[in-house]
């Protein structure tokens, strides 16, 4: 069970504030426009986390489903989007019995380590999207343009104070994942600080196996470079 995602789960607003999504959602919006510009439209998100992106994207759509594997994190996005549906399922093999017209997955796809992983979570996407629908996938990282990358934040609230460390790399160049080790350190009142460190194992996959992935999966793919330099994935199913 993770640590990041569990027994730290109700610092996410304070590791990740939630303003920090509005720009990369103003990106992601227009790549939706013909889904969102239906009547009534419907999004999906697989491993929605503490519902961040979700808070921007949710202006665009009459109804919005947010699923994760981890019920800590579904409760802190609860608390910010009580107006959206909140299920609890492993992207893998989800099955909610309906379809949407967006479903979208970001960081979130980087658990899915091995090709095997990848091709169930687009299986699960393809299930619910409808035809004509849409995919959004956004991951950290892809093979072809991979950096090791070193990041930090964290702030504090009401007596309450979290920094982190993110350290990104690839131990082994010649397999399909890389590692971030995430160090927090968190404080709370005058009690003496708690340290974590946890190791995050990542998918790594090569832009043309992503779109071979897509394809096998029932979608018509495309790869973009969004303005951060992640390739962002978009998969429309034949309707
Ligand atoms: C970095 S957080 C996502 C944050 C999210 N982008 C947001 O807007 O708040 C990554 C999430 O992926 C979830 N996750 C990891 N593996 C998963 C899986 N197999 N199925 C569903 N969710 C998964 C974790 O529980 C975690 O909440």
């Amino acid at each position: 069970m993770s640590t990041f995602y569990n027994t730290l789960a109700a610092w996410w607003p304070l590791i990740s504030p939630v303003e920090d999504y509005a720009e990369e959602v103003e990106f992601f919006l227009p790549l939706l426009a013909e889904a969102t510009a239906r009547p009534a439209p419907t999004l999906l998100e697989l491993g929605s986390g503490g519902g961040n992106n979700a808070f921007h994207l949710k202006r665009a759509f009459h109804h919005v489903t947010l699923t994760d594997l981890s019920d800590a994190m579904l409760e802190v996005s609860r608390q910010l989007n009580p107006d959206c549906d909140h299920h609890a399922g492993d992207m893998r093999s989800l099955r909610l019995g309906q379809t949407f017209d967006v479903v979208f997955i970001h960081d979130a796809i980087d658990y899915m380590t091995t090709l095997d992983d990848l091709r169930a979570a687009l299986t699960t996407a393809a299930v619910h999207c409808r035809p004509g629908g849409l995919l959004l996938i956004v991951p950290d990282h892809v093979r072809d343009n991979f950096d090791p990358d070193t990041e930090h934040g964290g702030v504090d609230v009401e007596g309450r104070s979290i920094r982190y460390l993110e350290w990104t790399y690839d131990p082994d160049s010649s397999d399909s994942t890389c590692v971030t080790d995430y160090v927090f350190i968190v404080r709370e009142g005058d009690a003496p600080p708690a340290v974590y460190h946890e190791q995050h194992v990542f998918g790594l996959f090569t832009v043309d196996e992503w779109l071979a992935a897509l394809t096998e999966a029932g979608f018509q793919p495309e790869s973009i470079l969004d303005p951060y330099d992640r390739y962002v994935f978009i998969g429309r199913k034949p309707g």
